[in-house]
């Protein structure tokens, strides 16, 4: 049985991929930042049907003694490392504790497995946050990384220490370069959940408008459930290597708006929606549009749910949680 240890496993991204490990049948291992207050039930709600299944030792990436023990303890074939402080707006606020989770914890765990787990095959979660204000469109693995926001910086020095881990002391360390991906299980604070969630309670009247920030800002919108695939196939190649996952469509905020509102059966859409000054970032990242060829053709990955079913999913999902708690 294979032993994979998923850093982040409570968040979006974490909970797929514990579903395709298991379906695959591995052992999977996870690191689990204590939070004070929630209840377990709220706190492992994106796992909570596959939490029997899993082990989590409880620990943060910041603490080298404590990531040193539980892997240790596990001795992964494969380590995800997806944890991070991954809210763009956040990190304009909070530089510090992007560059400590972000940064430091990135060089934590690549430091650890070089030192006791130096075959287990490592993926880091980059982002297309580091193409930032983009040098060329569409972006592939050679397109220049120009980031624009501190979290888009953070990204591109643990993607560097990544490649330099491959480079320097030949590890099997990938980058995935993922595009935005949104799903039912996205957090409540990225924009697609806002408006997923907005929309339902519009039409509930629960509220009355959703308040935003910019909706010109393009994005390349995915299903997470199919970016976590990506991911574990990079890490059954012979060699490892950094792969763009992106669906190769871009939209912008608005399209997002305006299709949510549809599938809610909802007209003028305009009505509903504030504009809020203080929801635009201090830097934009415009555009963001993947090239995801290179994944296509080595991985024989392809994106399976497209940006309409992506916006139908979050919006019916958040339908149906109002629905049930009638
Ligand atoms: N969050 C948010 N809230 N964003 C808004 C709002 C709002 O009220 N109004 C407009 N936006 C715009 C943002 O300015 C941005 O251009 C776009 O919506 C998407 O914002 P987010 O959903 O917060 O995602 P992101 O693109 O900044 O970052 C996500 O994608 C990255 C990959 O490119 C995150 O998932 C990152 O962790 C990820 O790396």
């Amino acid at each position: 049985m294979k032993k994979a240890l998923v850093s982040g496993l409570t968040g979006q991204d974490g909970s797929y991929l514990s579903e395709l490990l298991l379906e695959k049948g591995y052992q999977v291992y996870g690191i689990d930042r204590r939070v004070a207050i929630e209840d377990a039930k709220q706190r492992y709600s994106r796992i909570y049907h596959i939490l029997d299944k899993i082990k989590l030792y409880s620990g943060d990436i910041q603490n080298y003694a404590r990531v040193f023990e539980i892997t240790n303890e596990i001795k992964p074939d494969e380590c995800y490392h997806l944890a991070a402080m991954s809210f763009v707006a956040t990190s304009f606020e909070d530089e510090f504790t992007v560059l400590r989770t972000n940064i430091e914890g990135t060089v934590n765990i690549l430091n650890i497995l070089r030192k006791i787990a130096p075959d287990c095959k490592y993926y880091f979660a980059g982002s297309s946050e580091m193409f930032g204000k983009v040098l060329e469109t569409p972006q592939d693995e050679n397109t220049p990384l120009n980031p624009r926001s501190p979290y888009g910086i953070s990204k591109c020095a643990g993607f560097q220490f990544t490649r330099l881990y491959r480079e320097a002391y030949n590890m099997f360390c990938c980058n995935g370069i993922l595009f935005n991906h949104g799903s039912e299980r996205r957090g409540g604070e990225f924009v697609t959940r806002k408006i997923a969630k907005g929309v339902a309670e519009i039409k509930y009247g629960l509220r009355k408008k959703i308040k935003l920030g910019n909706l010109e800002a393009k994005r390349d919108w995915g299903h997470a459930s199919d970016y976590v695939r990506g991911m574990h196939l990079m890490l059954q190649q012979p060699k490892p290597d950094d792969y763009v996952l992106a669906t190769g469509e871009t939209h912008t905020v608005e399209e997002f708006v305006e299709l949510s509102f549809e599938f809610a059966g909802i007209k003028n859409w305009r009505d509903y929606v504030e504009i809020d000054k203080d929801l635009f970032r201090p830097a934009e990242v415009n555009l963001l549009l993947g090239d995801a060829s290179k994944a296509r053709r080595v991985l024989g990955w392809e994106p399976k749910i497209s940006f309409k079913e992506l916006v139908e999913r979050m919006v019916k999902s958040e339908i149906n949680i109002l629905d049930l708690g009638k």
